[in-house]
C-alpha cells in the first residue's frame, strides 16, 4: 500500500461514526431509546423510502454508489426486527406517489407528500411491535431558502397529525428529524412524542450512523451547534433577512445564543450545545488558574450513569460589558472526552487566550478605534453542556484596558442605520454584579461609518511590477525545483499572458478531471509551455461532485459535523476526504462552506456549521488539516456574508464593522491562521456596497494583510464584481485583480477571453496595473506548487499511487483519461471504442460548439428475430436520457431518436449501456434542434 491509498472501509467508518456522534437527542422519556435486543421496531414516515443525504444545489451533488437510509440499516440490524407489515404499507403508497425531484436546479420542493396515516395502521403496528420510530425530513439549498411555512421550517398538518396519531398508541415514540438545519419545534409541546433526535443529512452512511445511535452502540453525543427558538421571529436577524436589495445586520454581534442568553433567554426551547445521552455526566472544576497571557482550566468528567459515553464541555465567557456591550456568554473552548464507562472519569485540559476574549472597537468608544481590545473588569468563565446550564467555574479581573492589536479600519458600512446595545453599557448595571439570570435590556447605538478613503488606500498600496522580461527558458518547475525565483520566472509572462491565467475554466473543463467545477492555472498553451499546470477543483462541502457520473463519497452534512463538536474526527474523517480528492486528480475541494447560521432560513445552512463563529472556525480548520495531509486541500467560501440565497448576487449585506470581524469573519480567520487555508472563494453578492469578489479591504486588507493569509482567492461561479457606486458586472475583472481576487471562475475559453473580461483595458486605461496582475499570478503559480497537480505535471506521481488510482476507479477510470470530440451542428460521433457486449458501457466526451437543444439519433441493427429484446441506455451526464430497447432486425438498420435537452456549456459527457449482446451500431450522431443564445 502507497502512502497515499485509501482505505474505504476506514473512510465509511469514519462517516458512520460522525453521523452517530452528530446526532442531537433533545428529548428521551419512557426511556424510548434506545432500541432494545430483541425489540420491534415500527417505522413511520415517508422518507424511510426516501432518506435525505444532503441538501440540493453544488454542496449536494455527489454521485454514490449507494446511500445506506435508516430503514435499510435497521433491516441490517441482527438483533432488532422491523416490523414488515407497516414497511410494505409505505412501500405500497410511495409506488403511488414518487419523490418528488421537481424540475431543474433549486426547484426540489422542500418536503415530500406524506402519506396520511389511519388510525387503525398506527394501532396495529402499536400492537405487533415495541418501539415507533417516526422520520420527518426536509431539504433546501441553492438558491432555495427554507421558507417559514409549513412543509419548510414547520411540519405540515399531515406531518404533525402524524406524529400525534404515533404518539397516542405508542408509548415509545421516537421523531428522527432527517434535515438540514434546525426546522421549528413547537410540535414537540403539542405533539408529545416521547422522543425527539436530530439526524441531520449523514451522506452516504446516513443511515448507518443513524442506526448506531438507535440501538445504543453510540450513546448520543452531539450537541446543538444552532439555539432552537420557540419561533422563527424570535431570531433577532428574522426581521432584517431576505430582503431582494438589501439587509442591514441589526442584530449585530447578537447572533443566535448571543443574542438569547443575553436578553431574551425564555424564548428558547433548547440552547446551544444542548443534547442528551443515554448516560449522565457530572462535572467538576478541579483547577483554574490565570497568567499575563491565558487562562487554564482542568475539569473532571465522570459517567455516572449505566450506559458508556461521551460528554462534551463547553466553556463560555462572559466579558464585562465596558463600554462596548459585550454578549453574556460567548464560546471560548471545548472539548469532547473519549467513550467513558460507567463509573469512569476523565480529566479535560483547557487554554484560553485572553486576546481571543477582546472585543473589536469600531467606534473608538474605548478611545482605541480599530484595534481589539480587552476592557477593564471581571472576566468570568463558565462550563458546562450546553450554554444555559454551563456553571461558573473561574474568573479573572483585567485590572485596565489592554490593547491586543492595533488593525486599521477596514470594510466599514457607508449606509446609515442603528444596531443592538445592551443598554447595561449606558451605566444602569453591571452584568458581573449580577447574578446567572440576569438579562440585559437591549438598547440601539449608530453603527460607525467609513471614515477612510478606499480609492486611496487601494493607490497607495499598489505593488511594483517589473516589465516584462520576455521568455528566458524558465519554468514553473524551475521554481518548484528552487532553481528559478518566482518573480524571476513570472516577470516573462505578457500582460495578455496575465490576463489570461486570472481566468478560470468551467464547468467541466476537459482540461481537468472530467465533471468537476473549475480549471485555474495554466489554461492557455502558453501558459502550459512556461510550465504552469492546471489545476483542478470540485464541490463540494459533502464530497466530490462529478457531473459526468463518476462515483464518490457523500459526507455527512455540515451542521452534523459541527454537532460532533469532536475536531479529531472531522479532521480523520478529511484525511479520506483529501485522499479520495487525490486519487481523482482534484486539488481543491470547493468546501467547506463556514458562512454563519445567521438565520435558519438561509437555504444553504446544511453546508455551514454552527451560528458560532468559533466552532465553525475549528471544524474547518479540522477540515482543512485533514485535507492537508493527502497534500490536497479546500476552499473555504463563501468569503463572506453568503447568508441567504434569495438574491444572492444582488442584496447587499450591510454589517457594521465589529460583527464582520467578530462574527461574520472570525470563523475564516480561524480557518486561515490555524487551518492553514491557501484557497479562498469569494460570494456573488455585495457586502457594504462592494461585491466582494473585488472589495479590497476584505481580500487585501483584513485577510492577506492582517491574517497573513499565502494563497489564492477564486470567485463563486459567474460572480459580479464592481467599482464603488456601480452595479456588480461579470466582467469586470479589473475590480477583481484590484480587489485581490485571483482567479474568475469560470470561463468557458480562456485564452479567447470567451467572457468579454475587461482586464486588458482596465491596463490600459489605468484602473489596474501589471504589479496588481503579477500579485495575482504569484497568489495562483505558489498555490499550484503547494498542490499535488504539480507533481501529475512533471509526472512524478509514483508508479504505485498511479496503479492505486486507476485499480480503485474500476468502471470510473474511463473518465481519468477522457478526450473530447467537437459537435457541431449535425456531427456523426466517433464510436469506435464502443464495445457493445453485455453489461458494457463507454462514455465520450463531447465538445459543443454552440449553445442550445440537442438531440441524438443512432443507426442499429440486431441480427435476432423480431422478439429479441436488446437494450441501449443513453446518459447525458449521468442522468439517463433514454432507454431505446431494439427488437431483432433480422439484420436490417433501423434509426431512433431522443431529444438530450438543452445545453448551455460546451463540455458534456454522453455515456452508453449495453443491456444485451447482439447490438451492432452503424452510426451516432448529435443533432443541434434550436440554437441558444
Ligand atoms: C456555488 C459554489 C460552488 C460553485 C461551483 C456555485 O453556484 O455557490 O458554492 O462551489 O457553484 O459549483
Amino acid at each position: 500500500m502507497g502512502k497515499y491509498y485509501l482505505d474505504m472501509e476506514k473512510y465509511k467508518q469514519l462517516a458512520r461514526q460522525a453521523v452517530a456522534e452528530g446526532c442531537v437527542l433533545l428529548k428521551n422519556e419512557n426511556n424510548t431509546l434506545p432500541v432494545k435486543k430483541g425489540e420491534t421496531v415500527s417505522v413511520f414516515g415517508r422518507i424511510q423510502l426516501n432518506y435525505y443525504k444532503s441538501g440540493t444545489g453544488s454542496g449536494g451533488l455527489v454521485n454514490t454508489r449507494y446511500v445506506t437510509g435508516i430503514l435499510d440499516a435497521l433491516r441490517q440490524e441482527k438483533e432488532i426486527h422491523v416490523n414488515e407489515e407497516l414497511a410494505a404499507v409505505y412501500e405500497k403508497w410511495c409506488e403511488g406517489h414518487p419523490f418528488d425531484k421537481g424540475k431543474g436546479w433549486g426547484q426540489e420542493p422542500w418536503s415530500q407528500e406524506e402519506m396520511p396515516l389511519p388510525d387503525n395502521v398506527a394501532k396495529r403496528a402499536a400492537q405487533i411491535s415495541d418501539v415507533a420510530l417516526v422520520i420527518i425530513g426536509r431539504t433546501a439549498g441553492e438558491d432555495q431558502d427554507t421558507k417559514a411555512e409549513p412543509g419548510s421550517y414547520l411540519l405540515t398538518e399531515e406531518e404533525e397529525a402524524m406524529i400525534r396519531t404515533v404518539s397516542r398508541h405508542f408509548t415509545r415514540t421516537a421523531v428522527l428529524l432527517n434535515v438540514g438545519n434546525i426546522i421549528d419545534m413547537k410540535w414537540v409541546e403539542t405533539c408529545k412524542p416521547s422522543a425527539v433526535l436530530y439526524v441531520w443529512q449523514g451522506g452516504m452512511e446516513g443511515g448507518s450512523g443513524v442506526a448506531d445511535v438507535l440501538t445504543g452502540r453510540v450513546n448520543p453525543c452531539g450537541r446543538l451547534s444552532d439555539t432552537i427558538a420557540r419561533s422563527i421571529e424570535d431570531y433577532p436577524s428574522s426581521s432584517c433577512f431576505g430582503d431582494q436589495y438589501r439587509n442591514f445586520y441589526t442584530e449585530d454581534i447578537y447572533v443566535g445564543y448571543r443574542y438569547f442568553e443575553t436578553t431574551a433567554k425564555d424564548k428558547v426551547l433548547y440552547p446551544f450545545g444542548f443534547g442528551l445521552s443515554y448516560t449522565h455526566f457530572s462535572m467538576e472544576t478541579l483547577e483554574f488558574a490565570e497568567d499575563s497571557d491565558s487562562v487554564s482550566l482542568k475539569i473532571a468528567v465522570a459517567n455516572e450513569g449505566e450506559f458508556p459515553g461521551r460528554q462534551v464541555v463547553q466553556v463560555y465567557v462572559n466579558p464585562p460589558q465596558g463600554v462596548l456591550g459585550k454578549p453574556l456568554r460567548s464560546l471560548a473552548s471545548f472539548a469532547k472526552t473519549r467513550v467513558l464507562m460507567p463509573g469512569e472519569k476523565e480529566e479535560l485540559p483547557f487554554t484560553i487566550w485572553k486576546k481571543e476574549l477582546a472585543s473589536y472597537d469600531d467606534s473608538g468608544a474605548t478611545g482605541h478605534k480599530s484595534c481589539y481590545v480587552l476592557e477593564e473588569g471581571t472576566y468570568r468563565f463558565f462550563a458546562g453542556e450546553d450554554v444555559r446550564s454551563a456553571a461558573l467555574c473561574g474568573s479573572f479581573t483585567q485590572p485596565e484596558l489592554k490593547v491586543t492589536q492595533q488593525l486599521e479600519e477596514a470594510l466599514a458600512p457607508v449606509t446609515p442605520f442603528f444596531r443592538l446595545k445592551p443598554e447595561a453599557v449606558c451605566g444602569k448595571k453591571t452584568a458581573e454584579e449580577a447574578d446567572d439570570s440576569l438579562e440585559l435590556e437591549m438598547g440601539k447605538e449608530a453603527v460607525p461609518l467609513r471614515t477612510i478613503s478606499l480609492a486611496d488606500r487601494i493607490r497607495e498600496n499598489r505593488p511594483e511590477a517589473a516589465a516584462c522580461s520576455g521568455d528566458k527558458g524558465i519554468t514553473l518547475g524551475d521554481v518548484y525545483d528552487k532553481k528559478a525565483e518566482l518573480d524571476e520566472f513570472l516577470s516573462q509572462l505578457t500582460d495578455e499572458d496575465l490576463a489570461c491565467i486570472v481566468r478560470g475554466e468551467g464547468m467541466c473543463s476537459p482540461k481537468v478531471t472530467p465533471g468537476t467545477a473549475g480549471a485555474f492555472g495554466g489554461v492557455t498553451d502558453r501558459l502550459k509551455d512556461f510550465g504552469i499546470p492546471v489545476g483542478c477543483c470540485a464541490d463540494g462541502p459533502s464530497g466530490i461532485r462529478m457531473d459526468c457520473g463518476t462515483h464518490a463519497f457523500s459526507l455527512p452534512n455540515g451542521t452534523c459535523l459541527a454537532c460532533t463538536f469532536n475536531e479529531a474526527l472531522v479532521e480523520a474523517l478529511f484525511e479520506m476526504e483529501g485522499l479520495e480528492l487525490r486519487r481523482n486528480r482534484v486539488d481543491l475541494l470547493l468546501g467547506p462552506g463556514m458562512n454563519i447560521h445567521r438565520n435558519p432560513l438561509n437555504g444553504r445552512n446544511f453546508e455551514y456549521f454552527s451560528e458560532d463563529p468559533y466552532l465553525t472556525g475549528k471544524m474547518a480548520a479540522a477540515q482543512l488539516k485533514g485535507m492537508g495531509k493527502a497534500g490536497t486541500s479546500g476552499t473555504i467560501k463563501h468569503f463572506a456574508g453568503n447568508n441567504q440565497e434569495f438574491s444572492r448576487n444582488l442584496a447587499d449585506s450591510v454589517i457594521s464593522e465589529r460583527a464582520l470581524r467578530e462574527i461574520y469573519l472570525k470563523g475564516f480567520e480561524i480557518a486561515v491562521k490555524e487551518g492553514g487555508a491557501i484557497s479562498i472563494m469569494s460570494t456573488y453578492g455585495p457586502v457594504n456596497g462592494l461585491w466582494t469578489a473585488g472589495s479590497y479591504d476584505l481580500l487585501t486588507t483584513i485577510l492577506r494583510k492582517e491574517w497573513g493569509f499565502d494563497g489564492l482567492v477564486m470567485t463563486d461561479w459567474w460572480a459580479k464584481m464592481n467599482d464603488e457606486g456601480q452595479d456588480g458586472d461579470t466582467r469586470n475583472t479589473a475590480a477583481m485583480v484590484r480587489g485581490q481576487n485571483d482567479v474568475y471562475m469560470v470561463v468557458s475559453d480562456a485564452a479567447s477571453n470567451s467572457a468579454q473580461d475587461n482586464t486588458l483595458e482596465g491596463l490600459a486605461d489605468g484602473r489596474i496595473t501589471r504589479g496588481e496582475l503579477l500579485r495575482s499570478a504569484r497568489n495562483i503559480c505558489s498555490v499550484l506548487m503547494r498542490l499535488p497537480v504539480m507533481d501529475r505535471f512533471l509526472n512524478r506521481i509514483s508508479e504505485e499511487e498511479l496503479k492505486e488510482q486507476r485499480e480503485s476507479a474500476g468502471e470510473d477510470a474511463q473518465f481519468l483519461d477522457l478526450k473530447y470530440q467537437e459537435v457541431d451542428r449535425d456531427t456523426p460521433l466517433d464510436i469506435s471504442g464502443i464495445s457493445t457486449e453485455k453489461g458494457a458501457s463507454s462514455v465520450l466526451g463531447v465538445k459543443l460548439l454552440h449553445q442550445g437543444i440537442y438531440a441524438i439519433q443512432i443507426k442499429a441493427r440486431c441480427d435476432a428475430g423480431e422478439l429479441a429484446q436488446v437494450p441501449m441506455s443513453i446518459f447525458m451526464n449521468h442522468g439517463v436520457v433514454i432507454t431505446f430497447t431494439i427488437n431483432g432486425t433480422q439484420g436490417e438498420w433501423v434509426v431512433r431518436s431522443s431529444d438530450l435537452g438543452e445545453f448551455r456549456f460546451p463540455h458534456q459527457y454522453l455515456k452508453f449501456y449495453f443491456g444485451q449482446s447482439g447490438l451492432e451500431l452503424g452510426e451516432v450522431r448529435m443533432i443541434l434542434k434550436e440554437e441558444l443564445q
